[in-house]
């Protein structure tokens, strides 16, 4: 058994099947991870528990929709990665060996270093005489390096295109498209889940800094005109137990304050330390959800990003952190306020309209002035002259007109003057439906290898020397194992029996009949399973076998007809007591 919790997580995740280095009969390549049997499984439940928070529960206003992960180069152009999405990077100049140039800093010098310029951070290596940290050689000036993957698409080497880092891009190109296939109504979350690619310049901290993974996230489109959507931010508040997060706001650290406070959602919105309702409204979201991942409402807080902290495309962020025992507080999701920025971008690059139509509840009535010119007197005058003037008038913005005409008693047009006789100024009612916008977005936006590191982390736990995961029943890779206590026929037969009911009932079920049953039940208690079915010699005799809970221990006697809503009640939470009282 490990003294830390970390390298024991580590040591159980790969012993078991959980996760391992990938490449590892080539010596393993940092920032890749395989995922194996139970960390599948466990992935895939975690991802269904993230769709089931985020959007079944809002399938009126959410949907979810998938977009490849390679992207030709225009979509990154346009979203600002290819310029933005960068690191600072630092060589030597003696061997050669590549570091990220602030991470550097921060671990050798203690100086933070995020956000800094290249010319800070050469300033400071070169003041404190910073050298390689393999080599102890002179280090380069430090350059920004872009962590896209890039790759051609087609035989053509001029198509190059890059693995995507983001899901948010597909959503925020396929906007239009979803927004028509989704009855043209604000606010309007598209999800994604899928995996994305970044090249991390030298990654270490194992699952935490990955180079491939795979992220959840929504942008959540609404009108920054209503920014509470008509009080449906609150309705769907009411539906959740809490209203209150633990913050540390750029303000408060600016003034020392190094622990974050408890505040409630809409008081935050109000005071403006939350700039914009649906993010915080998706900030409550993500805490329920980390909280049903078994982690303490006490273990995680939002810890919002400085400007030169933030993404470029972000007006405000705040990272969802969780403590785990290795590495402290870490992010598991972030949380952004992306405005307009995506798809103003995306229209100026694509020059297409991404704007919706918004319909007045009223029309509403402008008064418009309009100017009407002397048509025959300009034939007259100016004769071949004419059409083209007709056309420029045409384009003249009113208002300066009609000043030009105040201030100079004429207005000139394609090298001609227009006296002010010649033109008359009218002015008209006009009725206006509605207007075009851009919507606006906040992004919740999960990683899920981090996520799935951080709850096993929480429910690693030991009982009289040995391991107990206690992983949230519901997101159990095994839900349920099938033990004969003895390898009597008659005992294994009706333990057969039972494991394929359970099987065909949908539950990922074990069946063990290997070693003693003491064994068995370590074995399954170290990766989670959080039932156990145990058929004995009783249960030939009155038909009821035990069901054992993984974290007490105990065990109650149910009938080996109701067995599998036994399971299905207790992997829904359900107490061994009720289940005993129910079932047995
Ligand atoms: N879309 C969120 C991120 O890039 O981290």
């Amino acid at each position: 058994m490990h003294e830390d919790r970390h390298e024991a997580v580590m040591e159980l995740a790969k012993r078991r099947g959980f996760f391992w280095q990938s490449y590892e009969i080539y010596g393993g390549v940092a920032g890749f991870y395989d995922l194996g049997p139970l960390g599948v499984r466990l992935k895939d439940k975690i991802i269904s528990l993230w769709r089931e928070f985020f959007i079944k529960k809002h399938s009126n206003i959410v949907v979810e929709i998938e977009t490849p992960i390679i992207a030709p180069s225009k979509v990154f152009e346009a979203s600002g990665h290819l310029e933005h999405f960068t690191d600072p990077i630092v060589e030597c100049m003696k061997c050669g060996r590549k570091f990220r140039a602030d991470h550097l800093i921060e671990e050798k010098l203690g100086i933070k270093a995020e956000g800094l310029s290249v010319e800070e951070m050469t300033n400071i290596i070169r003041e404190h005489d910073l050298r390689c940290p393999v080599c102890g050689g002179p280090l380069s000036e430090v350059k920004l390096f872009n962590l896209l993957f890039k790759t051609t698409i087609g035989p053509y080497s001029s198509n190059i295109g890059y693995l995507r880092p983001e899901t948010a891009q597909g959503m925020f190109v396929a906007f239009k498209r979803v927004y028509e296939v989704s009855r043209k109504r604000l606010p309007l979350g598209i999800a994604q889940i899928g995996r994305v690619a970044r090249n991390e310049i030298s990654p270490r901290q194992g699952m935490l800094r990955l180079r491939e993974f795979t992220i959840a996230e929504i942008e959540f489109f609404f009108d920054p005109e209503e920014p509470f959507s008509n009080d449906l931010i609150s309705e769907l508040m009411d539906r959740l137990p809490r209203r209150k997060i633990r913050v540390l706001t750029v303000d408060a650290k600016k003034n020392g304050e190094e622990k974050p406070f408890e505040v409630d959602v809409e008081e935050a919105i109000r005071d403006k330390i939350i700039l914009t309702p649906w993010l915080g409204y998706w900030m409550l979201v993500a805490q329920e959800f980390m909280h049903a991942l078994g982690i303490g409402y006490s273990d995680m807080y939002f810890d919002e990003k400085a400007p030169e902290e933030r993404a470029h495309y972000s007006a405000q962020t705040f990272d969802q952190l969780v403590h785990v025992s290795r590495y402290g507080w870490i992010e598991v999701s972030g949380h952004s306020y992306r405005t307009d920025y995506d798809l103003s971008r995306h229209m100026k690059y694509s020059g297409q309209d991404l704007r919706v139509f918004k319909q007045y509840r009223e029309p509403i009535i402008v008064k418009k002035k309009q100017l009407i010119w002397d048509k025959a007197w300009i034939g007259r005058t100016f004769k071949s002259r004419a059409k083209t003037i007709f056309e420029e008038l045409a384009r003249l913005n009113v208002e300066e007109a009609i000043k030009e005409l105040e201030e100079k008693g004429y207005i000139e047009v394609a090298g001609a003057r227009i006296p002010r006789d010649k033109i008359t100024v009218v002015e008209r009612e006009e009725k206006i439906t509605g207007k075009r916008f851009i919507p606006h977005v906040a992004e919740p936006s999960f990683g899920v290898e981090r996520i799935l590191y951080v709850v096993l982390d929480h429910a690693y736990t030991v009982k009289d020397g040995r391991v107990v995961l206690r992983l949230p029943r519901r997101i159990a890779p095994i839900d349920v194992a099938v033990f004969p206590l003895v390898k009597d026929a008659q005992i294994v037969k009706l333990a057969k029996k039972l494991w394929i009911e359970l099987m065909n009932n949908g539950f990922y079920t074990l069946y063990d009949e290997e070693d003693s049953i003491g064994r068995r039940y370590a074995r399954i208690d170290e990766i989670g399973v959080p039932a156990a079915i145990t058929v004995d010699y009783q249960s030939l005799e009155d038909s009821t076998v035990t069901l054992r809970d993984r974290d007490t221990w105990d065990q109650v006697r149910i009938h080996i007809d109701k067995v599998v809503e036994a399971v299905r009640d207790f992997i829904n939470g359900a107490s061994l007591n009720d289940i005993g009282q129910r079932y047995g």
